[in-house]
């Protein structure tokens, strides 16, 4: 081994770099938060091959003054905080005077910067960490970094990049968080020359709808809850707006894009009862805490935090998220075509919390307009799938199974968190065929069927019989039910199923003992069933998250009639 020495300046910033500059997208990303750390409100990007070739970012923010250009490219140097109180306090995005550095170190880059009270501005350039003198330049106040030839003079990091559409990908990806956190500031996002992105300053739902897709501007709530120092705010995607991949999924930590296991725990966690299978929710939402309640210098690239009070954190942000989506159907209109969302007036007769009333035969004319229920009355069962409904704002189509399977999954729920879901014995017991295992886990597990309601006996070496079945579901088909139950039980154990997969069994159940396609319901039926939708929590939606109920407006109906034009 060789004798110990000091690093040369520029292996130190090129190991830093290892951390901070992983690909494009590190580069742009620290561009960016310059940026706005600048108070930036117009930023433009200019990318070429995927970033590789160049990542430029233009701003009007504050600029830099001549005799510090030097060093903004200097490790260790920052006009960002001073002392370890600054940074246990800090509300910018950068703090660690270390980006510049670290990408000057393994690219080219230009500098080019004025100050607000500057007469012109002034350039600097590095290559490799040499820094050339400053000289005149021209620009309007505000930076212009431009870093191009990424890893000119590091070749094996060089291999590591991908193809220019994949480094493209995460550049875009990057400029996406940043531009979801800040719509109140213009961005302007160009690859190869071709404009991929222009946002004007607009509102969240704005941003959102743009960024993320006019679906996820149509069917997400807003979210704005208080508890104490901690505010949680932004917009949470409906069911309607699950995907199949988790890639809408913003969560920011006083405006930084955090990956954080706690928080993601607690979104899902509040999903859980809206979002059946692998369905993953959308949704862009901003906490904001006391900065000195939270660590963001864990992590090189500052996607990771630490919070002071991690359990109090994971409970705020659960129970805030789980309310903002829990609506009864009452409260989550879902219009018949998102071009078409609903009007003030239709949404505020929807949101009032009327106290339900008993069904009455259904009136040859709808009531007076205030008291109305919201779902309104039935007029007919279509093709034994749908009941048709009538109400102020006009039609409400239900799917009558969906509707069903949530209400009753819902009523199981509170039974059990009461700890009796109510049992019916059954006159004749429904006995059924079972394998060997079967019967030994209805044996082993009789405690947590009858938790369940469910009672099940050997009546024989292949078969077994429910003698009693939660009254809820009595009228469904019990064999299937057990069945169901078993194979979960077989699969999960007892403990995980009462209380981890105790949503996906309530679900189970519930499917298998609501209303099947092509049941005839009478008028009572129909509205009674209405009714539940109304007291219901989370009716908009069945378990599976899909939606249980339209309105379609008399708007909605003129115009697909092209009437009042
Ligand atoms: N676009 C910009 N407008 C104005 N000043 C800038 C801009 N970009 C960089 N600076 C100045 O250069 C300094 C160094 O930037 P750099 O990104 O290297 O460090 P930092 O932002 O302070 O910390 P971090 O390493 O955490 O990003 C900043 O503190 C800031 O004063
Ligand atoms: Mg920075």
């Amino acid at each position: 081994m060789s004798a110990i020495r000091v690093m040369p300046e520029l292996l130190v910033s090129q190991i830093a770099a290892g951390e901070v500059v992983e690909r494009p997208a590190s580069v742009l990303k620290e561009l960016l938060e310059n940026s706005l750390d600048a108070g930036a409100t117009e930023i433009q990007v200019t990318l070429d091959a995927g970033g590789a070739k160049r990542v430029q970012v233009d701003d009007d923010g504050g600029g830099i003054a001549q005799d510090e250009l030097g060093l903004a490219l200097a490790r260790h140097a920052t006009s960002k905080i001073g002392s370890l109180e600054d940074l246990e306090a800090v509300a910018t995005m950068g703090f660690r005077g270390e980006a510049l550095a670290s990408i000057a170190a393994v690219a080219r880059v230009e500098l080019v910067s004025r100050a607000r009270d500057a007469a012109h501005a002034w350039s600097v350039g590095a290559e490799g960490g040499a820094a050339r003198a400053a000289r005149p330049a021209a620009r309007a106040p505000g930076t212009t970094v431009s870093v191009s030839d990424l890893y000119f003079n590091t070749p094996a990091r060089r291999k590591f990049l991908r193809t220019e559409s994949t480094e493209f990908g995460h550049c875009d990806e990057a400029f996406r968080r940043i531009a979801l956190a800040r719509p109140d500031a213009a961005f302007t996002l160009k690859h190869n020359g071709r404009v991929s992105a222009h946002l004007k300053p607009q509102s969240l739902q704005e941003r959102a709808a743009a960024l993320l897709g006019a679906e996820f501007g149509a069917a997400s709530v807003a979210v704005d809850a208080h508890g104490g120092p901690l505010h949680l705010h932004g917009l949470a995607g409906t069911p309607q707006a699950a995907r199949n991949r988790a890639d809408a999924q913003y969560f920011y930590v006083n405006g930084r894009f955090v990956r954080d296991r706690l928080l993601a725990h607690a979104v899902r966690e509040a999903y859980r009862d809206t979002l059946h299978g692998e369905r993953q929710p959308a949704f862009v939402l901003f906490l904001e805490l006391d900065p000195r309640g939270v660590d963001v210098n864990v992590h090189p690239a500052k996607t990771e935090v630490r919070f002071r009070d991690a359990r109090g954190m994971h409970q705020f942000v659960f129970h805030a998220l789980q309310r903002a989506l829990a609506p009864s159907a009452a409260d989550a209109p879902v219009s018949y075509a998102s071009v078409s969302a609903p009007g003030p007036a239709i949404q505020a007769a929807l949101a009032m919390h009327e106290p339900v009333m008993a069904y009455r035969p259904a009136p040859a004319a709808l009531p007076a307009a205030h008291k109305a229920p919201p779902l309104g009355y039935a007029l007919a069962q279509l093709h034994g799938v749908y009941i048709l409904a009538q109400n102020e704002s006009g039609l409400v189509l239900v799917d009558m199974h969906a509707a069903h399977e949530r209400i009753l999954m819902e009523k199981m729920k509170l039974g059990l968190v009461a700890g009796a879901i109510e049992r019916q014995r059954l006159l004749v017991p429904a006995v059924f065929r079972a394998e060997a295992l079967d019967v030994a886990t209805a044996e082993e597990n009789r405690e947590a069927l009858e938790k369940l309601g469910l009672e099940l006996s050997v009546a024989g070496p292949n078969e077994l019989a429910v003698r009693a079945a939660p009254a809820l579901l009595a009228g469904g088909d019990l064999p299937a039910l057990a069945r169901a139950l078993l194979a979960e039980l077989r699969e999960f154990g007892a403990a995980q199923v009462l209380a981890a997969r105790q949503n996906e069994l309530l679900a189970t159940l519930a499917c298998h003992a609501a209303v099947r396609a092509n049941r005839q319901l009478s008028m009572p039926e129909m509205n009674a069933l209405l009714r539940e939708m109304e007291e219901t929590e989370r009716s908009g939606s069945c378990n599976h998250g899909r939606p249980t109920w339209y309105q379609l407006t008399l708007g909605d109906l003129d115009k697909l009639f092209l009437r009042g034009r």
